[in-house]
């Protein structure tokens, strides 16, 4: 997977691509990471890129035709690229199109914007989609195309160090991930739950099951009714059921 981020901060994305998973991802040649100034891409020698807005108003607003050139620039390199625009409009981030774009796509061209806005003309030819990470607005796109590079680029297989890693993921299957524990088994009175300890690996996995279920149900009820209970999940509620019952009963 190819991944380019235009941006006017490079340092920001450069600093991205060279720490932690991503770069390791990219030394095993199984991502690629560029960075696209896109004041490189202006027309005049004061290098701008940035202009009043028509009509008047406060705020700069981005020009198009740094952002036009810098987008056909990173078009000629990976021409089957889609173009993201990064902007809280944008439809809504999340995993399923964290595994979506991971599938279908071989790179992607993220164009970060600054200042108030971006020329509205840049919609009509030049991006493919826009994508928003939350309902908040940041003072640029660099750190919502970071966040989703990351969560793209560990999905691509190898990138995380076991295929595991990711299929227990919190999100998977409408559930999130199970409670972990590590060295101390006691840390100041609180102790690691015995099953943990039993070595018993079917009932670890039942544990684990039991506390992805239950950290749903309490943390996410709108994930804990997307899907249909399995009849593993059936019986462990109904266990916990009657575990809350004698709890009550006591
Ligand atoms: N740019 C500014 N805020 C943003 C957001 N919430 N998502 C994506 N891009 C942005």
């Amino acid at each position: 997977m190819d991944f380019t981020v235009l941006t006017l901060f490079p340092e920001l994305i450069g600093s991205f691509f060279e720490h932690g998973m991503i770069s390791r991802g990219i030394e095993k040649n199984l991502i690629t990471g560029h960075c696209i100034n896109i004041r490189d891409f202006s027309c005049d020698r004061h290098n701008t890129v940035d202009d009043r807005p028509y009509g008047g108003g406060s705020g700069m607003i981005m020009k198009i035709e740094p952002l036009q050139a810098a987008i056909l620039h990173a078009k000629k390199r990976t021409p089957e690229s889609q173009v993201i625009l990064m902007t809280p409009q944008g439809n809504k981030f999340n995993q399923d199109k964290a595994h979506e774009l991971a599938v279908k796509n071989k790179g992607l061209i993220f164009v970060c914007g600054r200042y108030e806005g971006i020329d509205e003309r840049i919609y009509n030819r030049l991006v493919d989609e826009e994508m928003s990470i939350g309902d908040y607005v940041m003072t640029g796109g660099e750190l919502a195309s970071m966040v989703i590079i990351d969560s793209i680029a560990r999905l691509i297989p190898g990138v995380l160090g076991s295929l595991e890693s990711f299929q227990s993921d919190s999100f998977t299957g409408d559930r999130l991930e199970y409670a972990q524990y590590t060295r101390p088994e006691e840390f100041e009175g609180l102790t690691v739950p015995d099953t943990l300890l039993s070595g018993n690996h079917e009932k670890i996995r039942l544990w684990r099951k039991k506390s992805s279920l239950q950290r749903t149900f309490l943390k996410r009820p709108d994930l804990f009714i997307k899907s249909e209970l399995t009849t593993d999940e059936k019986k462990i509620l109904k266990q916990w059921c009657r575990e809350l019952e004698t709890f009550v009963r006591e």
